[in-house]
């Protein structure tokens, strides 16, 4: 089956999620971060899926970037680093995180190959946006779609879904790309094309559906779409 549009997952797989702590740790004040920025930055980002979940389960919606700064304060208390200076901080470069180094040009290529492109999210339509803008990487998105339309986060079908209805495009013919395994054994089960982008070199999750693929990077992927057609 053709692959016609390319949806990528954003926190993980487009942005690097860890670098909010890890720059915070290099700026003026941020000493307390120089060694337990890791645990820090993992705890947070556990937390704020767990979080996710958990209001998916619960039908609890709240937008994701409240949902950030609840994992991220229970972060800063775990690790006893609970300041009013660093959460700001913290938040501030959230909002403008690093993208990953081959991202533009990726997804460059996906549109030179005539592929629509899109970011499918549980961030808030501002948060993305924000990163969007910061990563400069708007000229090469054709969408980007937020689960603030359907009320609910990921891995529910109605995400998934939305993206489809979005991009006018069906199933197989989407290739999903997403670092989360959760997210990717999903789209698989809802029947997209999907693309593992294993950067931590985890093992598969025991739940959804296996992926099409794995990768450990976005590097090559506009080859591999190809050769998924
Ligand atoms: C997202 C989270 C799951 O961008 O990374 O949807």
């Amino acid at each position: 089956m053709p692959i016609r549009a390319c949806v990528f997952d954003a926190y993980g797989t487009l942005f690097d999620v860890a670098a909010a702590a890890r720059n915070a740790a290099s700026e003026p004040g941020g000493e307390a971060l120089a060694e337990v920025w890791p645990k820090l930055a993992e705890t947070w980002r556990l937390k704020q899926l767990e979080y996710s979940w958990l209001r998916a389960v619960a039908d609890d919606y709240i937008p994701f970037w409240q949902v950030t700064q609840d994992g991220l304060d229970y972060a800063l208390e775990l690790h006893g680093l609970s300041d009013a200076g660093l959460r700001e901080t913290l938040l501030g470069l959230y909002q403008r995180l690093d993208a990953y180094p081959e991202v533009p040009a990726v997804l460059r290529d996906l549109k030179d190959a005539g592929l629509a492109t899109a970011i499918l999210s549980n961030g808030s339509k501002d948060m993305l946006g924000a990163a969007i803008d910061s990563a400069g990487i708007g000229d090469v998105l054709d969408a980007s779609i937020s689960v603030e339309d359907v009320g609910v986060f990921k891995p529910h079908d109605r995400v998934y879904a939305l993206a489809e209805e979005q991009m006018g495009v069906k199933g197989a013919e989407i290739a999903f790309f997403s670092s989360n395994c959760w997210d990717a054994t999903h789209a698989a089960r809802y029947g997209f094309t999907t693309i593992w982008v294993n950067r931590a070199g985890a093992p598969l999750d025991r739940v959804g559906k296996a992926p099409a693929r794995m990768v450990d990077s976005l590097d090559g992927c506009a080859a591999l779409v190809a050769g998924l057609s």
